[in-house]
This record gives C-alpha cells, sequence and structure tokens, in this order.
C-alpha cells in the first residue's frame, strides 16, 4: 500500500503547532481532496493536516471502512469541548509505519469544528471514533501517539523508534 505521500516521525512539520483556519476557499477544498486521497491510498482512517506538509487546522476522519453508517468528515478548527470515560486499545499512525502501540484514550469525546464552507458543528462520538479524533486532533499540536505511552516503554521502543525516525 502506497504511503509514501504521508509525512513521517522525525519530519519536523509533525512537530509544528496548526494555525487556525480562517480563509475557506477552493484552496483549502483542494486541501482537503488531497488529503482524502492520501488516506484512501494509505488505507487509513484518519489524517491530519501536517501528515501532509501543511500547518492549517484541519483533520479528516474516514470510518466507511469499518462501519457502513459512517461519512468522511473533515475537521476544521476543531475543538474538544469535553471527554469522558476511558478506554484502552492498540492505535497507530500513518507516519509510524507498522507501529501499534496500545493507548489510554477517553471513551467519549465531544469535538465542535467548522466544515470546509466555515459552518459550524458539534459531535459526540465514542469507542474508536472518539479515538481516532483524538488522535489526530493531537497532530494540529504537534503531538504524536508516541507521546501517550509511558517513558520506560519510549525507552523499549527507543531502538524501533530510531529506525523509523527520517532526516
Ligand atoms: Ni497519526
Amino acid at each position: 500500500m502506497a504511503n509514501n505521500l504521508v509525512r513521517k516521525f522525525g519530519d519536523p512539520v509533525l512537530r509544528e503547532r496548526c494555525e487556525p483556519v480562517t480563509v475557506f476557499d477552493g484552496d483549502l477544498k483542494r486541501f482537503a481532496e488531497r488529503m482524502f486521497s492520501i488516506l484512501k491510498s494509505a488505507n487509513g482512517v484518519g489524517l491530519a493536516a501536517p501528515q501532509a506538509g501543511d500547518t492549517r487546522r484541519l483533520f479528516i476522519i474516514d470510518l466507511s471502512g469499518q462501519d457502513f453508517d459512517s461519512e468522511p468528515i473533515v475537521f476544521v478548527n476543531p475543538v474538544i469541548e469535553k471527554v469522558e470515560g476511558e478506554q484502552q486499545g492498540e492505535e497507530g499512525c500513518l507516519s509510524f509505519p507498522g507501529l501499534y502501540l496500545d493507548v489510554k484514550r477517553p471513551e467519549k469525546v465531544t469535538v465542535s469544528f467548522q466544515d470546509l464552507d466555515g459552518k459550524s458543528h458539534r459531535i459526540e462520538a465514542t469507542g474508536l471514533a472518539a479515538r481516532a479524533i483524538l488522535h489526530e486532533n493531537d497532530h494540529l499540536d504537534g503531538i504524536l501517539f508516541i507521546d501517550h505511552i509511558s517513558a520506560y516503554d519510549r525507552e523499549m521502543l527507543a531502538g524501533r523508534l530510531k529506525k523509523l525516525k527520517v532526516g
């Protein structure tokens, strides 16, 4: 599966803090389309702008492969309003090919965001969708899933991370 369009661990853009989107124009829509095509070719469920080399505050989620009722969503300027509960589960990231980690996350999230036309929305998500939203939202602040594991576990992974790291 072609995943060479996704920025990988070690690329400094993945540690940038993204900037709010203020212009809802054709360029934003084209960028979101490009993100969906990258996500599809990488066979993933979520992608954040920095993983496509851009520092605007948006990410996309597409769980339609897991849940046929689910529509792909673009989250522009997302704000996590509320989290509840806890879930533990395996998580991957397209910027870390082949690495899967057990990550603890809230079970439920309430997130407000804008769509590509600047219209405001608020949704609640649970389970895998909540996990995906929180993972992608972290990317907009330069936070990666390896930041959620213990220092001990990270030490254990040091060799693998060094091999994965680009640049
Ligand atoms: Ni990721």
